[in-house]
C-alpha cells in the first residue's frame, strides 16, 4: 500500500499552516472546557486563533459536541487555515476503543476522491497515552485498507499521506512505531483473508511465507505431500486427499532472542476453502469458507509484524494449509485415520475439518520444546453463535498464558473472552471404532472442540483461539478483519518486554501500550448476516 503515516509535533499553529486535502481535528470532551479559556499566550498566530475560535463557537453553538463519540462538523475554505477541509469529530472521553471508532466513522472521508494528504491533529487527550497513539495510528491505517487484487476496478485510493499530529512526537514515537509494525500485519492477514480461494491456495500461502523468510530473522520451510505422509499426519492428509490442491505445511521460524530461549508456536488453521466435504455445507453463504484460512493469515500477519519490529523473542509459526473438498477420493463419514500422534479418530463429520488438520501440527510443534503454544482457528460455527464478532473465544489450560491473552486482547482493542475446559465437555467425543470421534452433539460446540484440540497439546501452556465470529465481517461490509493479529502481537512483545526484563533487572524497560481499557462495546444491531445463519443452521 502506498499510503505512508507520519508522527509529527503539532500545535493548532502549525496544524493551522499544514497544506492538507483534510485537517481532521479530534476533539476530547475534555478539550471543549480548555478552548472556552481565553489564550494568554501572546504569541500565538492567526491559525491557531482562527481554529480556536472555531471549536469555541462551534461548541457554543451546540452544532458540535465533542462528548458525543462520532459527532462531526465539516467546514471549508477555513480562512487562515491552510487546509482545504477543516473536519471536527468529537472523540468523547478517547479512550483506545472510543479513538478507534470515531476514526472508523470518518474512513469514508479519509478515502474521498481527491483527499491525498491528511493531517490529523489530536488535542490533548485524544493522545494522552501510549495506548491512544496506538489505537491511533492502528485505526488509521486500517481505514486506509482497500481490497483491489481481483477488482482493479476499484478506484484507487488517492490517500497518500496521513500526518498524525501530537503534542509530542518524541514522547509518542516508540508507541508510534511499534502500532505500525502491527498494522503492517493487520493489513497482510486481511488481504490474504480477502483473496479468493482459486487466489489464496494453499501453495500461495507458502509463497508468502517464503517471502517473509527474506526478512532478518525469519527462515521458512515448507514440508509438502511426501514429507506430511513421512511424517505420518494421517489426520491431516484425511482432510486434503479430497481436493486437487497439494497440501502445505507451513513452518516459519522467527529468532530475536538465543537459541536457548524457547519459542512461542503459533499455529493456524489454513483451509483455504471448507466446502465441508462430503458432509457438505448448504449454499447460501458458502463463499465466506474462503475465510477458514484467516487463522493462517493471522500467523502469517504477525510474522509480518515481527519483521519490522524485531523484538527480542522466539517464535515458531505452524500452518496446515489444505482445502476441503468432497470427491471420489475425499474421507468419507466413519472412515477412521490415524493421527500423527497415533491417536485414531473416526471422523463422523467431514465438516469438522479444522481440528483434523490442526492436531496434527500441534503433534508437531512438539519438537521446539515450545514455552507455550496457541492456536488460531475459523474453527466452530457455534463460537459465531456463543460470542458474535465482538470477542474470540480463548480456551486455555493455562491461567496465566489466558489472563495474559485477555489482557493483550483490551490493549490491542482486539478482545477475547475465556471458555471452559472441564472434562465433562469432552465426553460426546467418545467413539466405538477410534480413540476418539471427531466431533460431539450440537451442545456447546466450541467447547468440544476445544476438548478434540486438547488431546493433542502436549504439556506446556497451551491455548485455542475461536476466531470464527471475529475474523471477518460478513454482510455490505464483507471482509477479513485481520483479527487476532493485534491481540497476538500485543502479548508477544509483552512477553519480550518481560522477558529483556528478567535478563536484565536492573533496567526496567518501557512498555508501550501496557494500559487496559474497559470498551463498552455494542453488538451490531443488524439483521442476522449470512455467517451467523450459515452457523445457525448447522445441526
Ligand atoms: N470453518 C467451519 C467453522 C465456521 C462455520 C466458521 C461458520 C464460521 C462460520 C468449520 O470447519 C466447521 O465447519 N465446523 C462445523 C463443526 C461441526 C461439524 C461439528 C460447524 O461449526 O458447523
Ligand atoms: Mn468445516
Ligand atoms: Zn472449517
Amino acid at each position: 500500500m502506498a499510503m505512508t503515516l507520519e508522527l509529527k509535533t503539532l500545535s493548532l499553529q502549525s496544524a493551522a499552516q499544514e497544506k492538507a486535502d483534510l485537517l481532521l481535528v479530534l476533539v476530547p470532551q475534555a478539550e471543549a472546557g480548555q478552548q472556552q479559556e481565553p489564550k494568554t499566550q501572546a504569541a500565538e498566530n492567526e491559525g491557531a486563533a482562527a481554529l480556536r475560535q472555531l471549536l469555541q463557537q462551534a461548541q457554543q453553538s451546540g452544532d458540535f459536541e465533542p462528548a458525543k463519540l462520532g459527532n462531526q462538523l465539516a467546514l471549508y475554505s477555513v480562512a487562515q487555515v491552510a487546509a482545504r477541509k477543516v473536519l471536527l469529530l468529537g472523540v468523547a472521553q478517547a479512550r483506545p476503543a472510543q479513538l478507534c471508532k470515531a476514526i472508523e466513522g470518518v474512513a469514508a472521508q479519509l478515502r474521498q476522491k481527491g483527499v491525498k494528504k491528511a493531517v490529523v491533529l489530536a488535542l490533548g487527550d485524544a493522545a494522552q497515552d501510549d495506548a491512544a497513539v496506538q489505537a491511533l495510528a492502528r485505526a488509521l491505517s486500517a481505514a486506509a485498507y482497500c481490497y483491489r487484487h481481483t477488482k482493479p476496478s476499484e478506484p484507487e485510493v488517492s490517500l497518500q499521506k496521513i500526518v498524525l499530529g501530537v503534542a509530542s512526537k518524541a514522547r509518542a514515537q516508540a508507541a508510534f512505531e511499534q502500532a505500525l509494525g502491527v498494522a503492517a500485519g493487520i493489513a497482510l492477514a486481511r488481504e490474504l483473508g480477502n483473496l479468493p480461494a482459486n487466489h489464496a491456495t494453499p501453495t500461495r500461502l507458502a509463497q508468502t511465507a517464503r517471502e517473509l523468510a527474506k526478512a532478518k530473522g525469519i527462515s521458512v520451510k515448507v514440508h509438502a505431500q511426501r514429507e506430511l505422509e513421512r511424517l505420518k499426519m494421517g489426520a491431516f492428509l484425511a482432510v486434503a486427499q479430497g481436493s486437487a490442491q497439494p497440501p502445505q505445511l507451513i513452518e516459519l521460524h522467527y529468532q530475536g532472542a538465543p537459541k536457548t530461549q524457547p519459542p512461542v508456536v503459533l499455529v493456524g488453521k489454513g483451509v483455504t476453502f471448507d466446502t465441508g466435504g462430503i458432509s457438505i455445507k448448504p449454499a447460501a453463504g458458502m463463499d465466506e469458507m474462503k475465510f477458514d484460512m484467516c487463522g493462517a493469515a493471522s500467523v502469517l500477519g504477525v510474522f509480518q509484524a515481527l519483521a519490522r519490529l524485531q523484538p527480542r523473542i522466539n517464535v515458531v509459526g505452524l500452518v496446515p494449509a489444505t482445502e476441503n473438498m468432497p470427491g471420489g477420493k475425499a474421507v468419507k463419514p466413519g472412515d477412521v485415520v490415524t493421527s500423527m500422534s497415533g491417536q485414531t479418530i473416526e471422523v463422523l463429520n467431514t465438516d469438522a475439518e479444522g481440528r483434523l488438520i490442526l492436531c496434527d501440527a500441534l503433534s508437531y510443534a512438539a519438537r521446539f520444546k515450545p514455552s507455550a503454544v496457541i492456536d488460531i482457528a475459523t474453527l466452530t460455527g457455534a463460537c459465531v453463535i456463543a460470542l458474535g464478532g465482538v470477542r474470540s473465544g480463548v480456551f486455555a489450560s493455562d491461567d496465566a498464558l489466558a489472563q495474559a491473552l485477555l489482557q493483550a486482547g483490551e490493549a490491542a482493542q482486539d478482545l477475547g473472552w475465556r471458555m471452559p475446559l472441564d472434562d465433562d465437555y469432552g465426553q460426546g467425543l467418545k467413539s466405538a471404532f477410534a480413540d476418539m470421534a471427531n466431533v460431539a452433539g450440537r451442545e456447546a460446540g466450541a467447547v468440544t472442540a476445544a476438548k478434540f484440540l486438547q488431546k493433542f497439546a502436549g504439556d506446556w501452556p497451551w491455548a485455542h483461539l475461536d476466531i470464527a465470529g471475529t475474523a471477518w465481517k460478513s454482510g455490505n461490509a464483507k471482509g477479513a478483519t485481520g483479527r487476532p493479529v493485534g491481540l497476538l502481537m500485543h502479548y508477544l512483545l509483552g512477553l519480550a518486554t518481560a522477558q529483556a526484563a528478567e535478563a536484565a533487572p536492573q533496567r526496567k524497560p518501557a512498555s508501550p501500550g501496557g494500559q487496559t481499557s474497559k470498551a463498552g462495546k455494542k453488538p451490531a444491531k443488524s439483521p442476522p448476516t449470512s455467517k451467523a445463519r450459515t452457523a445457525a443452521k448447522r445441526t
